[in-house]
């Protein structure tokens, strides 16, 4: 039987491996396990002590420097000078909760907004995308009055207990709660000219069910690129008729852009836009604000008034002047430096370049993604039918001990993910092929 991997699991560091470290690692991971306790997760065999960050590049403790092919949280670049400016400058002013009006933050709003579809005109700003999913969700169960989820299989969405309960991958011994579904896409690849038929099957009966245990039917939240199932992009419209299917039903969609969003995906701003489809609720999160913790929810205003006018919501942090400068200098630095477009050609070339390296490695059973987004699977056999997540793990660590951090997705863990910030240069991606071709070398022959 084929194990299924968690996502907290994928290319994590173990115990077992602390034997083989230099005592100043290991004299860090001891104070981290005697203070942050067991939900401390590290990557790689050989955890890292990163210093400093500079556009592509990360630095640790002894000055050495990794290409970063991993992080969507600094998307811009580590350490952006426009964005440490705009929080600098905003917070030697003043940084206040919520409840005030500054400009910043509604010029922000308007501006954000602009790029989302005509209907989803209102958006309330939060600190984390668990957050944002929370009210998401709950925004849902408000309109509707049914409280079932539809989710894919190893899907995550965050940590809120709410959240937790709609995500899958995150779940190791705990089962998911009765009102939530789960729907397969692992086998999208394989299911060809079928794709969009083969989803709207899965999410009819997962209505079915919710129906039947008396749930009803409230939303289907997923990430557009369906990241921790191990990036599922294409075919780029076969999200169109199960979102017909989803609102002909009563539910909601809702769209989870905290991966694909902020025009990593290279097509489009967003990640729904590759499917052409119109979501009720998008939920945002880690690019914003490029390391500074903002997130948000955009959706249509009916919808908030039908919750704000049975719940309250108050987020203390959430919308802050500091925050929206952040967010703003990520919206104009993506302006500025054409990102979406650098996503695009540099996602392509580093695409192609990892296709080429599939002619001479047939354990890469599949490369998909869009933009700088690119998964990369790893079977046994030359079959895709065998994960193989020990390959995988190897190669993560084969490349980190190189210099080059990427990681893992993918039910089983087998997938490779590619991620790099989004000023990623066809410089780097050639350091980056060169690397990856070393690391299936030492692997495969
Ligand atoms: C698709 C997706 N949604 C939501 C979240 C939760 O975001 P946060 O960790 O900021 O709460 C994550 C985090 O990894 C995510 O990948």
């Amino acid at each position: 039987m084929k194990k299924t991997c968690n996502i907290l699991d994928h290319n994590a560091f173990s115990f077992d491996d602390d034997q083989k470290l230099g005592s100043d690692v290991s004299e860090l991971i001891r104070r981290r396990m005697e203070t942050i306790g067991p939900t401390s997760m590290l990557f790689y065999k050989e955890p890292l002590n990163i210093v400093r960050g500079k556009g592509v590049w990360l630095f640790d403790n002894k000055g050495d420097k990794y290409l970063d092919v991993y992080n969507n949280v600094a998307s811009i670049g580590h350490c952006h000078p426009k964005v440490i400016t705009a929080i600098t400058k905003q917070l030697n002013k003043v940084n206040v909760h919520s409840r005030y009006l500054h400009d910043t933050v509604l010029t922000y709003s308007e501006r954000l907004l602009s790029t989302m579809p005509d209907n989803l005109n209102r958006l309330v700003m939060t600190c984390s995308g668990s957050e944002s999913n929370d009210l998401a969700l709950r925004l849902a169960n408000t309109y509707t009055s049914k409280s079932g989820i539809i989710v894919t299989e190893s899907a995550y969405h965050g940590n809120t207990s709410l959240v937790t309960g709609v995500s899958p991958s995150a779940l190791k011994m705990d089962n998911l709660p009765d009102n939530v579904v789960t729907i397969p896409i692992n086998d999208l690849t394989r299911w060809g000219s079928d794709a969009e038929q083969k989803f709207c099957d899965y999410i009819s009966q997962a209505i079915e069910k919710l129906n039947s245990r008396g749930y009803g039917f409230s939303a289907f939240l997923a990430d557009t690129i369906f990241s921790s199932d191990g990036v599922y992009s294409h075919p780029s419209r076969f999200m169109q008729s199960a979102v017909d299917l989803i609102h002909k039903n009563g539910g909601l969609f809702i769209a989870d852009e905290v991966q694909p969003g902020f025009g990593r995906t290279g097509d489009s701003m967003w990640g729904f836009q590759r499917h052409n489809v119109i979501p009720d609720i998008v939920t945002l999160g880690k690019p914003m604000g490029n390391g500074y913790p903002v997130a948000g929810v955009a959706t249509r205003l009916d919808l908030l008034e039908r919750f704000s006018y049975k719940t309250g919501y108050f987020n203390t942090f959430g919308g802050s002047p500091v925050a929206a400068s952040a967010a703003m200098a990520v919206l104009d630095v993506i302006e500025e430096e054409r990102l979406i477009d650098n996503s695009k050609v540099v996602g392509d070339y580093l695409k192609c370049g990892i296709q080429k390296l599939q002619e001479s490695y047939g354990a890469i059973t599949d490369v998909r993604g869009s933009g700088l987004f690119i998964g990369v699977e790893l079977s046994r056999n030359e079959n895709s039918s065998n994960p193989d997540p020990e390959s995988a793990a190897t190669i993560i660590n084969e490349l980190r001990q190189n210099k080059v951090l990427i990681g893992g997705a993918g039910k089983y863990g087998n997938i490779l993910k590619v991620r790099p910030p989004m000023c990623f240069s066809i410089e780097n991606a050639d350091l980056f092929l060169r690397k990856f071709n070393n690391a299936l070398k030492k692997v495969y022959t």
